[in-house]
């Protein structure tokens, strides 16, 4: 039985949908502080036989949580307790800094999408980096109590609003500096629509001096390499996708995260009423008119970068069926948001029991 659609009409629907996502994150982690979390997670959690291994890591399941929902590393244990196999925490930019002004998230309920212009509100590296290594221990702890495999965290990076884009390299590598030493994983974001300019940094000869500092930081601040990805808007032409994937290649980058939204209105206005899109104003699309795009791109890479890269898909992934066209289609990972807002806090759990329905035996 699905109670949430439910819930959710009678308890959020109502409400501005930026307090709502405070409220229920809130609500996730109250359910792991108790203690429901842990009881919680012998039910979503990924099986063994769904585990993952690219980049030199292993991911308990293909399936996880994109970056936008937990941008501060504040719930990042509760978040895996529902099932995500990893969580991309961020975008986190140099400086702390607010987004833009509220309202800045809105619903298409009938289209299962929404818009948003949050613009990177977030707490700046040096605050988020501590987070993220408390949250890693955590789980490191529990991986070590309960003998499944330990959820990835992977963060995401930004540029500051107040930095030029003449500057933008020195701000993504002092986030480097600082939040690389406890990333399992970096992803390089210039795909944001809500940051004047940012998308301007996919052109390669902004992106290429910029994957390599970004790259050089994280090899001197770790012991390790760090894998590194970056993460594109699907509202590049087919072939600036492909430059994309070659300067990847070319500079040893370990894969590339597909999709960010999309500024494109198509595939809304047939349920919800023109009007009501326009009245949204400007933001990224996601959800489930982003799919099309987002699998489209996805086969590109694959046809285009071959096995060399590592493909991580996201955009207007629902159901389990969804998560295994991606797979099939050359992902070695998926990830989704927008349907976390309206499927609930066991949208993951139910992602891992259809995989595991759909696994062959023996797997
Ligand atoms: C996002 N997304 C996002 N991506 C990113 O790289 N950094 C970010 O800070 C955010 N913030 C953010 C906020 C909100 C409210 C939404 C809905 C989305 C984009 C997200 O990670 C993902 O790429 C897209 O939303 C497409 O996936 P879904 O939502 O269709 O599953």
């Amino acid at each position: 039985m699905r109670l949430y659609p439910a819930f959710f009409k009678a308890a959020f629907s109502w409400m501005d949908p930026e307090l709502a996502h405070t409220l229920g994150f809130a609500g996730i982690k109250l359910a792991h502080r108790t203690g429901l979390g842990r009881a919680l997670s012998r039910v979503t959690a990924p099986d063994e036989g769904a585990e993952v291994n690219v980049m030199g890591l292993t991911f308990p399941s293909p399936f996880g949580l994109a970056a936008g929902f937990d941008k501060g590393a504040t719930g990042t244990h509760a978040l895996t307790q529902l099932g995500f196999g990893h969580v991309e925490i961020g975008t986190v930019t140099g400086q702390a800094q607010p987004g833009n002004p509220r309202p800045r998230l809105f619903r298409l309920v009938r289209d299962r999408a929404v818009i948003n212009r949050m613009g990177f509100n977030n707490d700046g590296a040096e605050a988020v980096a501590p987070r993220v290594a408390a949250a890693l221990q955590t789980l490191a702890q529990e991986s070590i109590r309960t003998g499944r495999r330990r959820p990835v965290v992977g963060v995401n990076i930004g540029k500051t609003k107040a930095v030029g884009l003449e500057d933008a390299t020195a701000d993504y590598v002092r986030s480097t500096r600082v939040l690389a030493p406890y990333a399992d994983y970096l992803v390089v974001n210039v795909s944001s629509p809500n940051t004047p300019g940012l998308r301007q940094l996919q052109e390669l000869d902004a992106l290429r001096p910029l994957l390599l500092a970004v790259r050089a930081e994280a090899d001197r601040v770790t012991g390790r390499r760090v894998p590194l990805l970056v993460k594109i808007a699907p509202d590049l032409a087919d072939e600036d996708v492909t430059a994309v994937a070659d300067l990847a290649l070319e500079l040893g980058l370990d894969g590339i995260v597909a999709t960010n939204t999309t500024i494109a209105r198509e595939g809304l206005g047939l349920r919800t009423n023109h009007d009501d899109v326009a009245a949204c104003g400007a933001g990224g699309l996601s959800g489930a008119p982003l799919r099309r795009r987002s699998l489209e791109v996805l086969r590109l890479l694959k046809e285009h970068a071959g096995e060399q890269l590592v493909l991580v898909s996201v955009g207007g992934v629902t159901t389990a069926r969804d998560v295994m066209e991606r797979l099939d289609a050359g992902a070695s990972l998926v990830q989704g948001y927008t349907a976390f807002l309206y499927e609930g806090p066991f949208w993951a759990g139910r992602i891992n029991r259809g995989l595991r329905r759909a696994a062959p035996e023996g797997r």
